[in-house]
């Protein structure tokens, strides 16, 4: 008999699948692959297409997982700052793929879950398009519902200094994240940083703004670009596990072509077996 978990490795894998059905085109040549238990499916839908298909593309991880993935797999791979220059600039990846751990109606995201998200958010803006493949219980109205922490890279020496701001900007309990059950003390990055996972109150969008509630803050209730803005600004935080702005459809009318953090799309894998497409 099927376990529950079966069921959701089964969503995750659907969803991978239709993702890269979808958005990864035989022409293309470099590839993001993000991090965590979903984009495994990914590197899997890619190589079941066959090399005629892949071998002219290459790879780029976000962490040392996604580097073994893409490896295993005997897949090309280069790393974000190993990629060619095409007229004087990194040649830009044509698609990336990443897991998340919470996507709000906006396709906001909370990633960080795996403690990969700096290099995550490199790749994503890396990319002319993101796209987001999870499982069903990833799916919220509102950032900090589900997924009730909002994961921080952070300097270690800063980690104090950085727990005291976040605790003044209504953070109730901040704290750094421990490697335990696999490694004594902090949970340390592939960058050589900690991770703190901040809660906060569940995270505005635009529409959500009043003249009662202008989501800066006051009693810890926060619109997302306002409180990435804040958080952005502490000496010490690296980078933080929010993805929200615009996506890479947009950038270009907006003139920020390659600086866009949020999914074209969000794939997810439903308890019914379907997937279901959340599009911009
Ligand atoms: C790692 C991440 C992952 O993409 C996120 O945690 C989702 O993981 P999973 O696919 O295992 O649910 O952000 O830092």
């Amino acid at each position: 008999m099927e376990s529950a978990a079966d069921h959701i490795e089964m969503a995750k894998k659907k969803a991978a699948y239709r993702a890269v059905d979808d958005y990864l085109l035989p022409s293309y040549k470099f590839v993001g692959i993000g991090s965590g238990s979903t984009v495994v499916y990914v590197v899997d839908a890619i190589v079941s297409r066959g090399p005629e298909f892949y071998s002219g593309m290459t790879f780029i991880p976000t962490g040392s997982q996604s580097k073994g993935l893409i490896k295993t797999a005997g897949l090309n791979m280069c790393y974000v700052d190993e990629r060619p220059f095409i007229n004087g600039q990194p040649v830009a990846l044509d698609v990336a793929f990443d897991g998340a751990d919470e996507v709000d109606e906006d396709l906001n995201l909370i990633k960080g879950g795996g403690a990969c998200l700096f290099q995550e958010k490199l790749v994503a803006t890396a990319a002319r398009k993101f796209v987001a493949v999870a499982d069903s219980r990833k799916k919220s109205l509102r950032l900090c519902t589900k997924w009730k922490t909002i994961p921080i890279e952070v300097l270690p020496l800063a980690a104090p200094d950085v727990l005291r701001r976040l605790r003044t900007m209504g953070s109730p309990s901040p704290a750094v994240r421990s490697g335990l059950p696999s490694k004594a003390g902090e949970c340390v990055t592939d960058n050589g940083m900690w991770i703190i996972d901040a809660p906060f109150s569940p995270l505005l969008i635009p529409e959500d703004l009043s003249s009662a509630e202008d989501g800066k803050g006051r009693d810890g209730s926060w619109e997302i670009q306002t409180l990435a803005d804040e958080l952005l600004k502490v000496p010490g935080i690296v980078e933080i596990g929010l993805f929200y702005g615009f996506n890479g459809s947009q950038a270009a009318g907006l003139g920020k072509e390659l600086q866009a953090q949020k999914p074209v799309a969000a794939y997810f894998g439903m308890p019914d077996g379907q997937v279901q497409v959340q599009n911009a």
